[in-house]
Formats: C-alpha cells, sequence, structure tokens
C-alpha cells in the first residue's frame, strides 16, 4: 500500500516527528511504500479560493509551489496520515494549509485510491483533540468515506506501541 504521512510539527525530534518515525519503520517492515513530508520545511501556501482548479484548472491548483509534489503523490496513496502537534486547539497552520490546498485534488471527491486515514497528535495538556478530531471526523471520514484507523495521542502511554500495531494491520 502506498501511504502518505503529513507531519505538521517544526520540531524534528519532537512526539509527532517520533510518531510517525514508529509507524514508517512498522509499516515499511511490512512491505508497505511510507512517504513521510514535513510540511513546514515546504514552501506551501493557503488556498485561494479562487476556483481555478474546478474549472479551467481541471483539479489543477493555479498556485505553484511545494503543494504540487503531494498533490502528485495523493493520485497514488492508498492511505492518508494526518500528524500533528496541537496548537490552539487545532492541528498546525502549516499542515492546515495543506489541508485547504487538497480542495483541487480531494473535492468534491478523493481518488479512487485513498481508502484509509490515521491521525497521530501530540499536546502539552491531555485531552485536547478535540477540534482536530473534528476535522479528521467531518472531512476525511464522513465526507471522504475514508476508513478511519484511529486517533492517537502522546498523553496515552502505550501509544509508540498502538501505532506499531496499527501498522502491522495494515
Ligand atoms: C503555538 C503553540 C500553540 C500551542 N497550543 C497548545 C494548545 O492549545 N494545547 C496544548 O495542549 N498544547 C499546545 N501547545 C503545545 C504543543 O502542542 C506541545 O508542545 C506538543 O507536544 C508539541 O509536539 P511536537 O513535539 O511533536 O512538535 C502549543 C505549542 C505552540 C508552539
Amino acid at each position: 500500500m502506498n501511504i502518505l504521512v503529513l507531519n505538521g510539527s517544526p520540531r524534528p525530534k519532537g512526539k509527532t516527528a517520533e510518531m510517525c518515525a514508529v509507524f514508517r519503520e512498522a509499516a515499511q517492515a511490512k512491505g508497505h511504500h511510507v512517504t513521510v513530508i514535513d510540511v513546514c520545511r515546504k514552501n506551501i501556501k493557503g488556498c485561494l479560493a479562487c476556483e481555478y482548479c474546478h474549472g479551467k484548472g481541471e483539479g489543477v491548483c493555479i498556485q505553484k509551489d511545494d503543494m504540487q509534489e503531494i498533490c502528485a503523490l495523493l493520485k497514488e496513496t492508498e492511505m492518508l496520515v494526518l500528524a500533528s502537534p496541537i496548537y490552539y486547539h487545532n492541528m498546525t497552520g502549516q499542515l492546515k494549509c495543506v489541508i485547504d490546498r487538497f480542495y483541487s485534488v480531494l473535492y468534491p471527491k478523493a481518488p479512487e485510491s485513498l481508502k484509509k486515514a490515521a491521525m497521530f497528535l501530540s499536546s502539552g495538556d491531555p485531552d485536547m483533540e478535540t477540534g482536530a478530531k473534528f476535522s479528521y471526523d467531518g472531512d476525511f471520514l464522513d465526507y471522504l468515506k475514508l476508513e478511519g484507523m484511529g486517533i492517537f495521542t502522546n498523553h496515552d502511554p502505550d501509544v509508540m506501541e498502538k501505532i506499531r500495531e496499527m501498522a502491522e494491520s495494515l
């Protein structure tokens, strides 16, 4: 399976990065192809709401930045993992820009290949995932009808083991 992990943390040694690394190692060991993109290292602007992608652009965004790389990967992705620290009750702004730019590729419909999703979250305080969960449940599970493989948070003492088990179950 082709798996795309979008890491929204700017901290290369943070919890989110660790969750992504554990997942990648376990999924690769099962033969999956895993691409982890550190979105904070990319130049990705917010959506302009110009609707070019749904008109003349025929699914291609008018903005030429690093989102093109992610859009190309998304067309072949079978599982999408959204990984982020919680900033002000939600995913980081850098990852939110990427999600908004999904508009050209995942709206109104995801590519046929995309079937599964998961979310990794890291926060300073426990029980802070409501905002991010709302987006994940509403936009990815309900709207795009992806199969949810779970939301994993750093406040679960067994989180790394659970991520490994989820990757091994794919
Ligand atoms: C701008 C900013 C906003 C934050 N907002 C929250 C918040 O609303 N709730 C919370 O529990 N932690 C908040 N934090 C703390 C981070 O979520 C926490 O340090 C997290 O574990 C960082 O994950 P990382 O190490 O993977 O980058 C915030 C941190 C920053 C820098």
